[in-house]
């Protein structure tokens, strides 16, 4: 990013206007890395959020984690089920859900926060195709948090900067080419800048705000980013593949096939991995809705 980008974007963007992530996703996130907590323990926290129990009940209880069991009326039952690790992603989304609320007249952020989904879920996925020996150790938890995060700039240009970004958006429409190109030259700046600066607001690793930075431009990358990035990059593009997305952005067509290379999956293998993310969407469609579900009273 020039020094010039940089500055307009500071002084552009409201950062205090942003609202900030529930408590509870921080909360919760720390103790589930914490090596002695307990079930008991995170779930008495969920409990403390009524509409947080309620969204976590009803994901438990949802095919994408009760494949052929009997439904759970616990939030002790639900953690269990989701598992450990996954709870925390699980809140994480569901308290980023509401940032994808409110009205716009320029993007659909219902189908924006779907596609957040998918490209949390199918990167999350994709990790499991690489080659260690290629890609170094990739921290699944954080491609998934920066996935859900990528695009929020969006979210936030359409809020703070309505007017050039209605521009942006005939402009893309009208010219067929990148949104993120097109934002530079009218905005100065991109979406993925935008992004990258709410995520370092929010407190999130700058490991994460570098991946998300760099989104489309994955040339840019750091050597530690660069890993992470290039997946981010082929969950676009697949899932654009399966038209999930491609009216926010205009993604490119094409992959470049070095990334397959550098990330050490078999490009024979794309059919299978394609399927593999198709299932992903669904599941990010049926996330979405039910990261949004209203509260209902439920036992602790
Ligand atoms: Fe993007
Ligand atoms: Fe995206």
């Amino acid at each position: 990013m020039t020094m010039n980008a940089l500055a307009k974007l500071n002084e552009s963007i409201k950062i205090e206007s942003i609202p900030s992530l529930p408590s509870y996703v921080l909360e919760i996130a720390r103790e589930v890395e914490d090596t002695d907590t307990s079930t008991n323990k995170v779930a008495g926290l969920i409990s403390q959020d009524i509409g947080l129990s309620a969204r976590i009940l009803k994901l438990a209880n949802s095919p994408i984690y009760a494949r052929s069991t009997k439904p759970t009326a616990s939030i002790k039952g639900a953690v269990e089920r989701v598992g450990f690790a996954e709870t925390k992603n699980v809140c994480l989304s569901i308290g980023l859900s509401e940032q994808f609320t409110g009205s716009s007249h320029t993007i659909d952020l219902f189908k924006l926060w779907e596609h957040s989904l998918a490209i949390a879920m199918g990167s999350q996925l994709l990790v499991s195709y690489t080659n260690p020996e290629k890609t170094g150790p990739i921290n699944k938890d954080l491609i998934y948090s920066t996935g859900l995060m990528h695009d929020i700039g969006l979210v936030v240009l359409d809020q703070q900067q309505p007017a050039l970004f209605r521009e942006v958006k005939a402009e893309t429409a009208a010219s067929e080419r990148p949104c993120w190109e097109v934002e530079y030259e009218i905005i100065g700046y991109s979406h993925a800048d935008v992004s990258a600066l709410v995520m370092r607001h929010w407190g999130f690793p700058s490991l994460m705000a570098e991946v998300a930075q760099c989104h489309h431009e994955y040339e840019l990358s750091t050597p530690k980013a660069r890993p992470s990035t290039l997946i981010l990059r082929m969950a676009e593009y697949l899932c654009h593949t399966k038209k999930m997305g491609d009216q926010l952005e205009l993604i490119e067509q094409k992959l470049d096939p070095m990334i397959w290379r550098e990330l050490g999956i078999d490009k024979t293998r794309e059919d299978e991995i394609t399927e593999a993310i198709v299932e992903k969407i669904s599941e990010a469609e049926l996330m979405a809705m039910l990261c949004r579900t209203s509260a209902t009273k439920v036992p602790a």
